[in-house]
């Protein structure tokens, strides 16, 4: 019975928590998830199938359909989505709304449990997994930048709609994020905050690292 560890990567969108949470994940040999995918997997199949996003029933009735009881993997988004699919403007309007459905953050937390546990070490993304997900994560990283150095990071990122609609689409999931009553989005008491809004991901990834050695991680 193998210990598993995990290290948590928490943050506002395009924070740079991915490209960072990817470099780390080299350097220390450790698996990656961003947890953030099965909220959008989530908006996405709402979306596709014309369930109200709002609607806790019909949303638990939804998820229970794609994991089928306990297929993780569907739920985690590892197999058959796409970026295309999942990281449309239409999924992130809808994402946080779903993500503020208690049942539905339960079983997230729940699939992401089962993933971490099949991993000797583990890097996980998100907005919860500091305080939530993983309380006992060592280190645990709060990344964060001023909203309109993220909006312009996601518009050069994607490529799509105005940077007036990427900076908008932003700051509403931020709010509704840091507000909702399931999980908010917080720094951990124990988390170490970095703003990347001065500097480069290399910088980012070297502060990282230096932690994750303190920590005992090789
Ligand atoms: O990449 P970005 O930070 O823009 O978003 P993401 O990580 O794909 O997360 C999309 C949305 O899922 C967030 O805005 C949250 O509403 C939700 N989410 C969450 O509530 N809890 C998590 N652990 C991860 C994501
Ligand atoms: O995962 P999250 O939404 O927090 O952000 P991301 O997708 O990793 O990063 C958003 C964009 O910002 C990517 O294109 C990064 O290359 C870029 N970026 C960064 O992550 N960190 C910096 N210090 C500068 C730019």
């Amino acid at each position: 019975n193998v210990k598993s560890s995990v290290v948590s990567v928490d943050g506002p969108a395009a924070a740079g928590k991915t490209t960072t949470s990817l470099a780390v994940a080299e350097i220390f040999d450790m698996k990656y998830l961003e947890s953030g995918r099965a909220y959008r997997v989530l908006a996405y199949e709402a979306l596709r199938s014309g369930v109200d996003p709002t609607d806790p029933k019909k949303m638990v009735a939804l998820c229970s359909k794609i994991s089928r009881g306990d297929r993780v993997s569907e739920l985690l988004g590892l197999n058959r989505y796409t970026a295309g699919e999942l990281r449309s403007l239409a999924v992130g309007r809808t994402v946080s709304k779903v993500a503020g459905i208690a049942e539905l953050r339960r079983r997230v937390t729940n699939s992401v449990h089962i993933w971490a546990a099949g991993n000797r070490r583990s890097i996980v993304e998100g907005r919860d997994i500091g305080t939530v997900v993983f309380p006992t994560a060592v280190p645990k990283f709060y990344l964060t930048a001023s909203a309109e150095t993220r909006a312009r990071r996601r518009l050069a990122q994607e490529g799509s709609g105005s940077l007036k609609e990427v900076f908008e689409d932003v700051v509403r999931r931020d709010r509704a994020d840091t507000t909702r009553s399931a999980s908010p989005l917080v720094p951990a008491s124990d988390a170490i905050i970095i703003d990347t809004t001065e500097l480069s991901i290399e910088q980012v990834v070297d502060r990282m690292a230096e932690a994750c050695g303190a920590s005992g991680l090789a």
